[in-house]
């Protein structure tokens, strides 16, 4: 159980990562939620420790419970967005990486439009770079905090049919829930139109499905994506009306699930089209607690990678 360590290493995503190094993360993410829950939270793990958020596409959450999880851990934490930094003057990229190690950062958060974006930072710099969205192609923090959030609900993933539903082509949510559900012993499905879920990503692992209700038929956990109205330029589908009429998530569709079926949304939602407002806020909805389990994942993230360790000197 000691034996590994995230100390000092980049988290770029999931693929490839082990099954022992996610129990690690959910492991110290669940004394995390202690802290979260608690009405004490600092714990001044990351005393002394400086890191930047850097944020080149818009977020909430992702943002700012990372800002959270550097704060309540004792860190500095400050955000930088790209309209507001040098970037919006010309700056590269890269000037804009190696400004920031200059001033001495432990971590890099980052989000970017561009996949890739993190890796880069990397071959650039010297602190420890968490992607924090690229693109299409990883959110590893997200699918980290679903996992979680599952497992608040359900012993184990092994087995678990968890089907993810919506724009797969533009998520990066559903690409790190893949490598992650996969490498824990999820039986993963993908639903969708065709324009949106097309058939070589069986090639993951995954089964795919254009019928929603046939692919959430028997499901454990339903995780509903949001239609990526900025990413899509051409029509993929006749219309959101279409949409939601053929492939959004509400309470008929979930009759076929099984009765103890959970449902996750990353957020933000466009509510009546990828999901039904009253199924969001339905028993069965698990969307607030991600919310709130994203402080913990986060938190467990910087602590694994900034410090190290096993969690072992945190109360269970
Ligand atoms: N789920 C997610 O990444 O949300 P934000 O874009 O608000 O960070």
């Amino acid at each position: 159980m000691g034996e590994i360590s995230l100390k000092g290493k980049h988290l770029l995503g999931l693929q490839g990562r082990s099954k022992e190094e996610i129990e690690l993360i959910l492991r110290v993410a669940k004394k995390m939620k202690k802290i979260v829950l608690s009405d004490n939270k600092k714990h001044p793990l990351l005393k002394g420790k400086s890191i930047i958020n850097l944020f080149m596409e818009n977020s909430t959450r992702t943002r700012s419970s990372f800002e959270l999880a550097g704060k309540y851990l004792g860190a500095d934490v400050i955000n930088i967005s790209k309209s507001g930094s040098s970037m919006a003057k010309g700056e590269s990229f890269r000037d804009t990486l190696l400004t920031m190690s200059y001033m001495g950062t432990d971590a890099i958060v980052m989000r970017s439009s561009e996949e890739g974006a993190p890796l880069y930072a990397t071959k650039c710099v010297d602190p420890i770079i968490i992607n924090a969205g690229d693109g299409a192609h990883e959110h590893p923090t997200q699918a980290l905090l679903d996992m979680y959030s599952i497992l608040e609900h359900k012993p184990t993933l092994e087995g678990l049919k968890v089907v993810i539903i919506g724009d797969i082509m533009h998520s990066r949510v559903a690409r790190s829930n893949i490598y992650g559900l996969k490498t824990m012993g999820a039986d993963v499905h993908l639903a969708g139109p065709r324009t949106l879920v097309y058939p070589e990503l069986e090639k993951l692992g995954v089964t795919v499905h254009h019928d929603v209700r046939e692919a959430v038929k028997d499901a454990d956990v339903v995780n509903v994506l949001r239609i990526q109205l900025e990413r899509i330029h051409s029509a993929l589908y006749p219309s959101n009306r279409e949409y939601a009429r053929i492939f959004g998530i509400n309470k008929s569709v979930l009759e076929n699930a099984k009765d103890d079926v959970l449902v996750l949304h990353p957020g933000p939602m466009n509510r009546g089209l990828e999901i039904a407002p009253d199924v969001a806020y339905d028993d069965a909805s698990v969307i607030q607690e991600q919310v709130r389990n994203g402080v913990a994942i986060r938190m467990a993230i910087l602590y694994l990678t900034i410090i190290g360790g096993d969690g072992s000197e945190l109360a269970d």
